[in-house]
């Protein structure tokens, strides 16, 4: 496949195959091995490469970033920190003056992390940072130096130009197009963010195929508000959502806040969410409680099905042979919606279990009830006999502590790597103990222990 994009300033024309990854071409076909490769899937961050668009400068993996992704786009690797003359970065003389390095491994991830967080002007470091992992230094010079850098100017090479985006060779323009294309190719896979099926290729080693990269259509990257609702494109990534949910939803904003890391964030789409059918997925349960709406499109014919109802089995969704998901619409407002996300990890972990709450309480009685949880079953699912339990009882702690077990009803969690099935279903009643205590305007935070 033909690609075209420039790289460290220079622009680069290369025919790879659709699933060569950005971080093996870069290393491999290029020799720029300043980019490191340390998990090969999307968890530390030694690939972190900056890629510039239309729409900004984002932090990227480059190791679950397939080579067409970047077709139209600028890409600077550590190598392109430096000016052409040599001149250090501030972010990398920072890291010298604040002993920011000692194995070194990590450190060409995290200087151009560091790079996009200061030409961006971030200043919270710890969450753009969190996907870079370091094992030696240790996070405070790290952040110090970042800290230190933040006030000195952009330097002028870093900016860099958008090249010209033309037609990906093979790939339909546009949505309208593809959905045609896809009636008639409906065994090509579906390439959003690919930091799901970035992994089937580095991982499990998978040839993929026929493939059509979905960045390129626009149209799924719309985000509107509109008579109540929000509307979606399913190519919004989590980043794009991020500031939106803090206006609307500001609960599910901070699921959204840990959900993987900077660089997931940047490349991962609500429609890949939904669409891998994942048990633990953290989107789902959010949108269950919401009573979101999943819009299906096949060629010229649109459906509109409830988000829980997508979810038929595990490995199981509702969704056609040549259909795919158009955008997810989701209420503007619930200001009772809580979302609680529990994984080994503070940050960039996938959960344990995933609960979210959602309940209207009228003169002190519950008059509905939505609650959803990821972790707790093979599919994204309702607590329903807990919410049938709740509805038409008082918002107190007995009615909480009488419906708990009813938890057991409800679900029958697996015992994993992550969590048994006594600490799911724990975890679970303890979710419901803390939403009483939320909604009473007495948040507990989990990072801090109280009497
Ligand atoms: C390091 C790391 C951390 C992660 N952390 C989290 C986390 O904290 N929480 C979490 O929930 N997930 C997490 N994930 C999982 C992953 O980010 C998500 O599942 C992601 O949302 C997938 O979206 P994507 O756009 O990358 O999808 P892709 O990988 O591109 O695709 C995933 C699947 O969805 C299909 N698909 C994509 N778009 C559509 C569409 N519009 N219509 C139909 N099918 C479609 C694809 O064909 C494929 O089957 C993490 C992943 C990594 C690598
Ligand atoms: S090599 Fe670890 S995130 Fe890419
Ligand atoms: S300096 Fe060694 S891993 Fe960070």
């Amino acid at each position: 496949m033909l690609v075209g994009f420039s790289l460290n300033g220079e622009a680069v024309e290369v025919d790879v195959p659709p699933t060569r990854t950005l971080l093996d071409w870069l290393r491999e076909d290029r020799g720029l091995t300043g980019t490191k490769e340390g998990c090969n899937e999307g968890d530390c961050g030694a690939c972190t490469v900056m890629v510039t668009d239309a729409t900004g400068v984002r932090a990227l993996n480059a190791c679950i970033l397939f080579v067409p992704q970047v077709h139209g786009k600028a890409i600077r690797t550590v190598e392109g920190v430096v000016s052409p003359d040599g001149d250090m970065h501030p972010v990398q003389d920072a890291m010298v003056d604040n002993h920011g390095s000692q194995c070194g491994f990590c450190t060409p991830g995290f200087v151009v992390s560091m790079a996009v967080g200061h030409l961006n002007g971030r200043c919270d470091h710890n969450d753009s940072l969190a996907g870079n992992l370091c094992r030696c230094t240790g996070y405070t010079p790290i952040v110090r130096a970042a800290r230190a850098a933040e006030n000195a100017p952009v330097p002028d090479w870093m900016i860099d130009e958008v090249p010209e985006v033309l037609a990906l060779a093979g790939q339909p323009d546009n949505l309208d197009g593809f959905a045609d294309w896809y009636v008639t190719n409906p065994h090509a896979v579906l390439v959003a963010g690919a930091t799901d099926i970035g992994l089937w290729v580095t991982k499990r080693l998978e040839e993929l195929g026929k493939v059509v990269f979905l960045n390129r259509y626009d149209e799924l990257k719309n985000i509107q508000v509109r008579d109540g609702f929000l509307h979606l494109g399913a190519g919004v990534t989590m980043a794009d959502l991020l500031p939106v949910l803090r206006d609307h939803h500001p609960s599910y904003a901070e699921l959204v806040r840990r959900y993987g890391s900077e660089q997931v964030r940047q490349a991962a789409t609500i429609g890949g969410n939904i669409a891998n059918g994942s048990p633990v997925g953290d989107n789902p349960p959010a949108l269950i409680a919401l009573g979101a709406r999943l819009h299906l499109r096949r060629g010229d014919i649109r459906r509109e099905i409830a988000v829980g109802d997508f979810f038929l089995d595990y490995g199981r969704q509702d969704c056609a042979i040549g259909e795919f998901i158009e955008a997810v619409s989701l209420p503007a407002h619930a200001p009772a919606l809580r979302c609680y996300k529990l994984s080994k990890r503070f940050d960039q972990d996938i959960s344990a279990v995933c609960g979210c709450f959602n309940v209207t309480i009228d003169a002190g009685v519950v008059t509905e009830a939505r609650i959803a949880f990821g972790g707790m079953a093979g599919v994204p699912k309702r607590a329903r006999a807990v919410e049938v339990a709740l509805v038409g009882a008082p918002w107190d702690s007995v009615t909480i502590e009488t419906v708990l077990p009813l938890f057991s009803d409800d679900f029958e969690p697996l015992s994993d790597m992550r969590a048994s099935m006594a600490y799911r279903l724990l975890a679970a009643q303890n979710m419901l103990r803390r939403y009483i205590h939320d909604l009473a305007a007495d948040p507990v935070d989990v990072l801090k222990v109280r009497p």
